[in-house]
């Protein structure tokens, strides 16, 4: 018995290390080369998204499997590759390396190194496309996720695990938001995937320099493609960015992954699609466009305990066209993610920055993960600053205000300077909270407008160096007490006495 158990044994890791030889078909032809396109001949076993190996070291992926031919997308200069080429399969899905190696790096959507570093060791790599996580291992979002701007925490508060689109015209400040969000993660053990898809270089060059300035490259990772490569590379960006924030939320940590941005994602796969003769729809993008930004936003979780608690949240970037959101794009991916933040040209013409449109920007899961403080806190905001924009128009066509709307005009004008926020100046949340909560109550109404944005510098300052213990208290996940509510007022209260002195102005 012992021996027949043990034949089976030896039988077994047999089967299970045999790897066929490949077959005299598993080498494909080149037959026709179409920009990043390739069909090939002689490849059918070849399975859907499977790695294929060119001249060159090129790399490709199966995209279209027909009966007699498959087509190919290539990650390369296509002009390398001619007709007669040999083409091998590789048993094997697209992978990409994955790990804490790439931390600080600017990578290609391959892997490669592109910031002039030589590649690291790398001990892992993981399948490019791969099923997003069972309802079963997911846990409802419920830890916050600060992105450091006070509108944004306030009003539309983020998750650890949450999808939140972030849409509007070109040049609305989309890319800046993110920027600042990463920035704040310092310290906080965030891990950052920023994806460019088809940027400009200098854009990537600035962007990159700005996360160097301030620090933030040790705990951020830039997948990077721009304007100059091929629709194929832009394709695969962002599935690689989930693939490796994907590992790290599988290892228990949080990530955030930001895909800059998926309008120019879709073109990429609309022109792959319609060179390999797939029927265009809707503004000529193919049926499964759809799918293909569903399946990307998905994979972000946030993780139950027994699977870690890891999670990874997912900043899309869409691109719209003068305003338009129910565009075809725009409109699927509200769809698929959790809220979205909708910026606005004219917002950011009149000087109001971020340029958030409060009333078109929602987040539907991240309330849950909001600190009961802050919600309490907040829950005058959005009023406060609807009210002031439709009174705003209102005072515009009538030249005599009584005296109850223009103190509320004073009013909404001193909780609109104070919620606006400049670049790369993401804040601590309980500075936020003592913001807000001075506009909200009113507690600098009597502050002259052109003095505001020196008294918030001035209270931040002040509140760090004297008040570290109101801080500490301010970030805790518990109620606003009385007593508290009593400490931050005076506190406020006397700060602002003493502010309004130096500045010679009668209270
Ligand atoms: N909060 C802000 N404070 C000051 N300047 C800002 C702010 N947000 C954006 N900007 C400035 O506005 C300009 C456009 O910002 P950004 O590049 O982030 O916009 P975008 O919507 O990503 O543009 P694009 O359409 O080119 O991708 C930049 O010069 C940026 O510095
Ligand atoms: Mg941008």
């Amino acid at each position: 018995m012992a021996i027949l158990t043990d034949t089976i044994k030896k039988a077994k890791q047999v089967v299970q290390g045999y790897i066929p030889e490949p077959e005299i078909n598993e080498i494909g032809e080149v037959i026709e080369v179409q920009g990043g396109v390739i069909t090939i001949a002689g490849l059918k076993e070849a399975m859907m998204g499977e790695m294929l190996i060119f001249p060159h070291g090129l790399k490709g992926q199966v995209f279209n499997l027909e009966k007699e031919r498959i087509s190919c997308i290539l990650f390369g200069d296509h002009s390398l590759i001619k007709q007669g080429d040999r083409v091998f399969r590789t048993n094997r899905v697209l992978e990409v390396p994955v790990g804490d190696e790439l931390l600080g790096r600017i990578i290609d959507p391959l892997g490669n190194p592109l910031d002039g570093n030589p590649a690291p060791d790398f001990r892992y790599k993981r399948p490019i496309m791969l099923h997003a996580p069972e309802v079963i291992q997911r846990q409802p979002v419920h830890r916050p996720l600060f992105t450091g701007i006070k509108t944004i925490d306030a009003m539309i508060p983020l998750g650890k695990g949450q999808r939140e689109l972030i849409i509007g015209d070109r040049r609305t400040g989309k890319t800046t938001l993110t920027i600042d969000t990463i920035l704040n993660q310092k310290g906080k053990n965030v891990l950052c995937v920023y994806v460019a898809i088809g940027k400009r270089l200098s854009a990537i060059t600035e962007m990159v320099d700005i996360l160097k300035r301030y620090n933030a490259m040790a705990y951020s990772i830039i997948v990077s493609t721009s304007a100059e490569d091929s629709p194929a590379f832009l394709y695969l960006a962002p599935y690689s960015g989930c693939t490796i924030a994907e590992f790290f939320m599988n290892g228990g940590q949080d990530v955030l992954v930001i895909y800059d941005d998926l309008s120019k994602h879709a073109v990429a796969y609309r022109s792959l699609s319609l060179l390999m003769r797939r029927s265009p729809g809707r503004e000529s993008y193919p049926g499964d466009i759809f799918y293909l930004h569903s399946r990307l936003l998905e994979r972000s979780a946030q993780l139950s305990d027994d699977l870690g608690g890891g999670s990874m949240s997912a900043l899309p970037i869409v691109e719209t066209q003068e305003g338009d959101i129910s565009a075809y794009i725009p409109t699927n991916i509200i769809s698929i993610t959790d809220g979205q933040i909708y910026l606005e040209s004219n917002l950011f013409a009149k000087g109001f920055l971020p340029p958030i449109n409060i009333g078109l920007s929602v987040s539907r899961v991240g309330g849950e993960a909001q600190t009961p403080i802050m919600k309490k806190v907040a829950r005058r905001l959005r009023l406060d600053l609807a009210q002031y924009f439709e009174l705003e128009d209102f005072a515009r066509f009538s030249s005599e205000l009584d005296v109850i709307t223009s103190r509320q005009l004073e009013h909404g004008k001193r909780v609109l300077e104070l919620t606006t926020q400049i670049q790369y100046q993401p804040l601590d949340i309980s500075l936020e909270i003592l913001a807000v909560f001075a506009a909200t109550q009113g507690l600098i109404d009597h502050v002259p407008l052109h003095l505001v944005k020196q008294w918030e510098a001035n209270l931040y300052q002040t509140a760090a160096l004297e008040k570290a213990d109101l801080l500490n208290e301010l970030r805790k996940d518990k109620e606003l007490d009385s007593r508290l509510e009593q400490e931050i007022k005076e506190f406020i209260r006397s700060f602002t006495e003493q502010f309004l002195q130096e500045k010679n102005v009668s209270n």
